[in-house]
């Protein structure tokens, strides 16, 4: 029996000295030292043994609990202060490294930017923002701005009708009457906002946005629109920039132009240093950027006197002049954007670029 318990004993010992783990320690404790283990059995055993055997039994296993006892004690201590530091090691955290960059979670819509750039430009020139309403009526989007009942452009297929009387807006203009209706001369404004037509090709979207410009004041004359425009065409595009303008048809205009901003990539050439033709301007050297007049003086008379506009608009005193942009178009010239429906689709690849 002592021979047992020795061996036990020196089992445990070795067994103890090389536990890896606090877990495996805890194995062997349970093993050597639990309550069905071999030595405390024998422990418990001592009170049935001869009485000569009694003494000799009982102080061996008794002695050899206790060096188990002591060694584990030691072997834990050990092994808690090793898994401590290796703890330590590897939850370790430099506090010295830069902090990671912050995240882009987003950005203005080239659309939003180019729209807003031009506010300002204008914003700077006198100009004060307005907004109107995307659905309008035909007295307004036709009737107040001079269109003959007949003009093309009311035809179902031009004009996305949403009643008898209601479209969504073709254009900005309608706000021209509604600004003179709610405020008397002089008057600075620009409208942006979206318009809507049916076409839908490379050049042309259903919905895309327009920023009107109406200037009404006294002793306004057509070279007062072309100074203006001259210098939002060297505010887009460059201070070398020239415009030009051609005769053109507007109902609500008279004389009406379109505009034309000599081209900021051959500066106006029509062709490169290399002498290969420009493909902005495809060789003409001029861009057309807006279309745009001197207001009607018919107008005037679709805008009634009111407390709102008082003394009102009367054509012998005031004269005015209006522009029309879209805000794509110039996107598109400054940016180089091949299709107008890159705008629409949403592709991250095309609006990351801006
Ligand atoms: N409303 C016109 C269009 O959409 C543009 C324009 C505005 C022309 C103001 C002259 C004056 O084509």
């Amino acid at each position: 029996m002592i021979d047992r318990i020795e061996q036990l004993c020196a089992e445990g010992q070795e067994a103890i000295a090389a536990a890896a783990s606090s877990e495996e320690l805890e194995e062997l404790r349970v093993r050597y030292l639990g309550r069905k283990a071999e030595l405390p059995q024998m422990l418990r055993g001592v009170a049935a043994l001869e009485p000569a055997e009694r003494g000799r039994v009982g102080a061996a296993a008794n002695s050899a609990r206790q060096a188990l006892e002591s060694l584990i004690a030691q072997r834990a201590g050990e092994l808690a202060a090793q898994e401590l530091q290796t703890g330590l090691r590897e939850d370790a955290i430099d506090v010295t490294l830069p902090g990671a960059p912050p995240q882009q979670i987003g950005r203005l819509h080239l659309l939003t930017s180019t729209r807003r750039e031009l506010e300002d430009i204008f914003l700077g020139l006198g100009f004060t923002v307005m907004e109107g309403p995307e659905i309008e009526t035909v007295h307004y989007n036709f009737d107040a701005l001079n269109h003959s009942p007949t003009h093309p452009a009311r035809a179902r297929s031009d004009t996305f009708y949403v009643g008898e009387e209601l479209v969504l807006r073709t254009h900005t203009s309608p706000m021209q009457v509604r600004a003179m209706e709610s405020h008397p001369p002089p008057l600075y404004v620009v409208i942006p906002g979206r318009v809507f037509r049916p076409d839908s090709d490379a050049t042309h979207t259903p919905q895309f946005h327009q920023i009107e410009g109406l200037a009404v004041d006294e002793d306004i004359t057509l070279a007062d629109l072309k100074g203006t425009l001259l210098q939002f065409a060297r505010a887009v595009f460059g201070e070398e920039r020239d415009v030009r303008l051609r005769p053109h048809f507007f109902p609500f205009t008279e004389p009406s132009v379109e505009v034309d901003v000599s081209c900021f990539n051959c500066t106006g050439e029509g062709f490169l240093r290399d002498g290969s033709r420009c493909h902005v301007c495809r060789g003409e050297g001029w861009l057309e950027v807006l279309g745009a007049g001197e207001v009607d003086p018919n107008l005037y008379a679709y805008v009634p006197t009111t407390e709102a506009n008082a003394p009102g608009y009367d054509p012998e005193r005031v004269q005015g002049f209006a522009w029309g942009l879209g805000v794509e178009r110039i996107a598109m010239l400054k940016h180089g954007v091949p299709d107008l429906r890159l705008y629409f689709e949403n592709d991250l690849r095309f609006l990351e670029q801006f």
